[in-house]
């Protein structure tokens, strides 16, 4: 009689095949649903840039109109530095062979790309993308009617990733969206919540001399053009207060604004500035020039170069 194979031998084939069908059937499912994956991410960031720029509302909106109108949006790159757009040949020199998908946060992790903000890092985000992805709906005279900007920053358990919209005057702030973010629901977290975002609509971003004239207080202590901050999540609104004086600032987007606001013959003592619907006291009179980023020629790229996000 022969003997009978050994029980050892049998479970471990056994799981081993077990093993090797399961790893098979997880890797495939893994590679399969990639490309659901990132289409949803890029779904998901254009209906808040559009959320941002008051042009989609998720109670009623659907994903076609997020295609539809996320059409108006020019995509450009820009300098922060500097405050000019890279056309794509300047965009090659340094690196970046596709503005779609150029991607900042993920150039933080390139020192060719990034600065290290050392002590100077309101935001807490370590390093700064040396070129920002902005999106930008023209007017009918080829004017910057709206530009949404992404701004990040670290709230009380994680970083904090957003859009900012200013209008024309590169001043009023349009509307804002937080998209990715670890805080807590029901406290931090009431920050993606319209009641909350929709009081930042109408705020001045700078006062007369350029300076950023805007912030979240505490929860009760109203300041004037300052947004109030929410009950139980002080951290978090300080954190998202930071990362909007980060990013309208010097370090930001400051230099890119003025140039905007110069091409647009725009001042931030205007008449029509100060007009415009905040409640903040009328700006004052007179621009002081030399206090403002000296204004560097936007490089419109040509048609060809500038980027229409699918
Ligand atoms: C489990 C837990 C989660 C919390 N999550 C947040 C949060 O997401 N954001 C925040 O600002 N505070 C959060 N807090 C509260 C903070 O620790 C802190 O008490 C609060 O920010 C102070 O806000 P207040 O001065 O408005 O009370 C959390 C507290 C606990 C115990």
């Amino acid at each position: 009689m022969s003997k009978p194979k050994s029980n050892n031998t049998k479970t471990i084939s056994v799981a081993l095949t077990l093993c090797l069908v399961c790893s098979v059937l997880v890797s495939a499912a893994a590679v399969g649903l990639k490309p659901a994956q990132v289409e949803n991410a890029r779904l998901d960031r254009n209906k808040n840039i559009l959320v941002a720029a008051g042009m989609f509302d998720p109670a009623s909106d659907t994903n076609e109109d997020v295609a539809e109108r996320f059409k108006d949006f020019d995509v450009e790159i820009v300098d922060l530095n500097k405050g000019n757009y890279l056309d794509d040949d300047a965009l090659k020199s340094v690196g970046i062979d596709d503005r779609n998908a150029y991607d900042a946060s993920q150039a933080t992790k390139n020192q060719a790309l990034s600065d290290d903000l050392g002590a100077n890092d309101p935001a807490s985000i370590g390093r700064k993308p040396k070129y920002a992805k902005v999106y930008v709906k023209n007017d009918d005279a080829g004017q910057p009617e709206l530009v949404v900007l992404p701004i990040q920053g670290y709230g009380l358990w994680g970083t904090i990733y957003g859009f900012l919209t200013l209008e024309s005057d590169m001043n009023t702030i349009k509307g804002i969206s937080f998209y990715e973010h670890k805080e807590t629901p029901g406290l931090g977290a009431r920050i993606e919540e319209p009641e909350w975002r929709a009081t930042w609509s109408g705020i001045h971003s700078y006062d007369e001399n350029g300076n950023v004239a805007t912030g979240v207080t505490k929860a009760g202590n109203p300041k004037e053009n300052w947004i109030d901050g929410i009950s139980g999540a002080t951290l978090t609104s300080r954190g998202v207060s930071n990362m909007i004086q980060f990013w309208l600032g010097e370090q930001g987007y400051k230099p890119y604004l003025d140039a905007l606001r110069e091409q647009n013959g725009k001042k931030l003592d205007s008449a029509e500035v100060q007009a415009s619907q905040s409640p903040y006291k009328k700006l004052g009179q007179n621009l002081n020039q030399q206090q403002m980023h000296p204004v560097t020629e936007l490089t419109k790229a040509t048609s060809a170069s500038h980027g229409k996000e699918a």
